[in-house]
């Protein structure tokens, strides 16, 4: 089906070309000339030199036309840890050896992608973004049908009663102005600022409080008119306080009235900022509150898609250098076709659908509060500021796959399929407002959330034709947050599944969190199935968000060296109901914390005792360090250990250069089931627990500095370089600035998480036993014996 094979796309048909300047500005363009612009940020398709082989099968290029298989065994040996390198990390055996003798030599293949003419009804009215592939409108929060025409009512209260005139209480709940479109509270007409929010208890009165030092408790049944409304000049309401006059402190306004929504900033919300998007509309639109309003010509949750309307120059780097196909029969008149471009990729290639907003868009328009599910936001100058929440590694991954090299728009030649749901914006927003109908689920967030990926694929299956070539296993879903795919339902377990919690669910056979609204156990078995959490044979654990931290990169705090790591053992966080404000559930952590503490506590605890075993150079401590990464830096060993699910410890322990010391059985961290974990890590049972400190002091000099030099090697697989440098290249095109964790994150040239993930599916794709791709007509880029006989 390539153009140039069909000499389609001959000088001849210049002319034709020519004549639809005005439908597609494609013209002179064949290889469209456009080198792309040297983008000094991003390194995403680096060649990675393989390691050596062995000494006398020193690596040749592995020539297609031999005929004999490669002995990947042969050339590439496991070391005594098991262990084959590939691009510096320590992989498990098979993978590193197929890595190194096959993805490094990949080739790139032409690939067909079709540009999409489809229109939309009204053009969606212009209260949504048209799917050119589908030719559908993604209406705007508030709005529905074929053309986005008709007008939700979605309430901020749920229905009043005489005994709750506001409805029972929800994050939206208003006493004053309901933004229908949102549900969201607002000063509203007839206030000196309209547009203020007026969020949760800045509308309502509080309950006298029986005992003066207990909290204030909100009356959600009482307006609070007087302090939001009132006008009188000596005491205006939080909808008529002037900011200048406030923040000169000449008038005052009730303290829980503060600005929370996203896209405005001040206390008062008095200047507009940047709201977070998906690829902040990658440059082809407007960011309306969390959902791209795409310029015309532009598609896609980011903008990125162009269609048939849009500027070839114009289009995004994954689609260039396009050699752009003009079909035979190109009726200006009619209805506006597809176009095909030849593009050069690497596989493996991966497809995103673009769902409808219901699973990204409107969880992210719909915010009641900023900082819900984003990794970033935009302060008062539009700068960045990244955000401390794990769960941003959702969008971090989902925006550079958006904006990968590998991904097609080509379904038919796409390797692997990425459904984008947003699960942490779920889970954060179940309360937010009536309309995402949480009573159904007897508040269980799991069960909402288990909804929204079951309608996302009815949706896939319904609409497109891959799922079923499949049964879904080439189909990626991320589940982000603490129990991970644990509810997944049961039509999706085929797929592969990104989480950061990998429960084989052979030890911990059951909900693991300690908070009820995520516990799974109760789901039904019709809706859930009876799959584990996680199965290494085909899911991925990725590591999770950690806020980019110039000062532990600035200092290279990963790369301290073993004289500078005195204490021997560190584990810094939440140790149960034995200690000061200790978590009392006995499932939290599932005991493993307390456990711990129990031996090697190296702070009194509530009866003032230390652990049994403590040591002077173990430090085991609920006492929140001043400087953690300094601490982890100064250790030689640190405790992962999880908390209501995965914590987040391991990343914080490679990235501060500290050998992992895991415990939690039948649990797998970040890429267990690909990178060899006995080179950089020690994994401890949680029967062994007493015994933990004797196994550490047991490893000598050799062997720990050993470790150490490879947590120092697969360090910057643990962050989300690509991610962050999108957002680099964002702000220095926008607005010329170049910040200091730019500058930081652009001097690290190693592999980060999307390019570890990028490998882990070029095994996939080759290695699956499922797939059969002998029979496949498809290029690979790859010499057969890759393909064909890797096992
Ligand atoms: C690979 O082998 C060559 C020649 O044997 C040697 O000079 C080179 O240092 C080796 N490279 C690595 C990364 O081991
Ligand atoms: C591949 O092998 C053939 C025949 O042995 C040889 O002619 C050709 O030059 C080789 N190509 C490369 C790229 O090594
Ligand atoms: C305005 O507020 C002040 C202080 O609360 C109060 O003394 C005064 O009576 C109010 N005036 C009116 C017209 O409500
Ligand atoms: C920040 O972005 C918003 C929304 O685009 C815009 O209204 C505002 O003027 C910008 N502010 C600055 C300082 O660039
Ligand atoms: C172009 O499309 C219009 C409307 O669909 C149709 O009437 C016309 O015959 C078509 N022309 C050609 C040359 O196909
Ligand atoms: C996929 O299979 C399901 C169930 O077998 C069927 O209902 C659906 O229509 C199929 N989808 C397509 C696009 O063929
Ligand atoms: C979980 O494991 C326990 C102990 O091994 C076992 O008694 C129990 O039946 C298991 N529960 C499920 C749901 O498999
Ligand atoms: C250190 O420990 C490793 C692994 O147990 C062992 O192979 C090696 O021989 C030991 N080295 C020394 C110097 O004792």
């Amino acid at each position: 089906m390539f153009s140039i094979q069909k000499g389609r796309c001959s000088w001849s048909l210049y002319a034709t070309i020519a004549s639809v300047v005005a439908l597609v500005s494609v013209v002179h363009l064949f290889w469209f000339p456009l080198t792309p612009s040297l983008d000094y940020f991003r390194l995403v398709q680096k060649t990675c030199v393989p390691i050596n082989g062995s000494a006398d099968a020193s690596i040749k290029n592995i020539n297609e036309s031999k005929q004999q298989p490669i002995d990947l065994e042969y050339q590439f040996p496991a070391d005594l840890h098991k262990a084959v390198f590939y691009c510096g990390a320590p992989w498990k055996a098979e993978i590193g050896r197929w890595l190194s003798g096959c993805d490094s030599i990949t080739k790139e293949v032409d690939i067909v992608e079709t540009i999409g003419g489809s229109g939309c009804k009204n053009d969606c009215s212009g209260q949504g973004v048209c799917n050119q592939e589908l030719g559908q409108c993604w209406c705007f929060h508030g709005y529905s049908g074929e053309g986005c025409s008709e007008r939700q009512q979605l309430d901020c209260n749920f229905p009043a009663s005489p005994e709750q005139p506001y409805g029972r209480w929800v994050v939206s709940i208003c006493s004053a102005y309901c933004d229908t479109t949102r549900a969201m509270c607002f000063c509203g007409e007839g206030t000196k600022y309209p547009n203020r929010p007026v969020a949760e208890a800045c509308g309502f009165q509080f309950k006298l409080p029986s005992d003066p030092n207990a909290h204030k408790l909100s009356d959600w049944t009482k307006a609070d008119l007087d302090n939001i409304f009132t006008t009188n000049i000596s005491k205006p309401g939080w909808c008529n306080v002037d900011p200048a006059e406030a923040y000169a402190l000449k008038v005052k306004f009730k303290e829980e009235c503060d600005c929370k929504y996203d896209g405005l900033w001040g206390r008062f919300c008095e200047i507009p900022v940047l709201s977070t998007c998906i690829n902040q509309c990658s440059g082809h639109g407007h960011c309306r509150g969390g959902f791209c309003q795409c310029s015309s010509g532009w598609y896609g949750v980011d903008c990125s898609i162009p269609s048939v309307v849009s500027s070839v120059r114009e289009w995004p780097q994954w689609l260039r250098p396009a050699k752009i196909d003009v079909p035979d029969s190109l009726n200006l008149t009619g209805k506006v076709v597809n176009l095909n471009a030849v593009v050069k990729k690497k596989r493996p290639l991966i497809y995103v659908y673009d769902l409808p907003p219901s699973f990204n868009s409107l969880l992210l328009e719909g915010r009641h509060y900023k900082l819900e599910c984003v990794n970033r936001i935009y302060d008062e100058k539009n700068a960045t500021l990244w955000t401390e929440q794990l769960y941003g590694a959702q969008i971090a991954l989902y925006e550079s796959i958006l904006a990968s090299p590998y991904r097609t728009l080509n379904g038919e030649e796409a390797d692997f399929f990425f459904v984008p749901v947003l699960d942490s914006c779920i889970i954060t927003r179940a309360y937010d407002a009536p309309h995402l109908s949480m009573q159904e689920h007897r508040g269980l967030r799991s069960s909402l959330t288990l909804e929204f990926y079951k309608k996302a694929y009815d949706h896939i299956v319904e609409q497109y034709p891959f799922w079923n070539r499949s049964s879904g296993r080439d189909h990626l879903w991320f589940f982000s947050w603490d129990e991970g795919a644990c509810y997944a339902p049961k039509e999706i377990w085929n797929s592969m599944m990104l989480v950061h919690w990998g429960n084989t669910n052979s030890k911990h056979n059951h909900s693991t969190t300690a908070y009820w609204a995520d516990n799974w156990d109760t789901i039904s078995s019709s809706r859930r199935g009876k799959h584990p959490c996680f199965d290494p044979q085909k899911d991925l654990v990725l590591p999770s968000w950690k806020i980019p931290d110039v000062n532990s990169i600035s200092k290279k705090l990963w790369s301290r060296p073993r004289d500078k790591r005195k204490t021997l053992f560190f584990f810094n966080g939440n140790l149960g109901p034995a200690y000061q404000n200790g978590r009392p559930e006995a499932s939290y952590s599932m005991g493993i914390r307390q456990k711990l503490a129990e031996e090697f506590g190296s702070s009194p605890n509530k009866d003032g005792k230390l652990g049994k075993q403590h040591a002077e150079d173990v430090i085991v401590t609920p006492i929140r360090s001043k400087n953690y990464h300094e601490d982890l830096a100064s250790s030689t060993f640190c405790g992962v250990f999880p908390g209501d699910g995965w914590s987040g410890r391991m990343e914080d322990s490679v990235l501060q250069g500290c050998i992992p010391v895991v415990i939690q059985d039948g649990i797998f961290l970040p890429y267990e089931n690909v990178l060899n974990y006995d080179s950089f890590a020690v994994r401890i049972r949680e029967d062994d627990i007493p015994n933990l400190i004797n196994i550490l002091r047991a490893f000598n000099e050799t062997e720990i500095e050993f470790k150490l030099a490879n947590v120092q090697k697969i360090g910057q697989r643990f962050l989300y370089r690509d991610s962050v440098m999108l957002e680099a290249k964002r702000q220095k095109d926008a607005y010329g600035r170049v910040e200091d964790w730019a500058v930081e994150f652009s001097k690290l040239v190693e592999d980060d998480v999307f390019a570890t993930f990028v490998q882990v599916l070029h095994y996939k794709l080759h290695n699956d036993p499922w797939r059969q791709l002998t029979g496949v007509n498809k290029e690979f880029g790859l010499s057969r014996e890759c393909y064909t006989n890797t096992k």
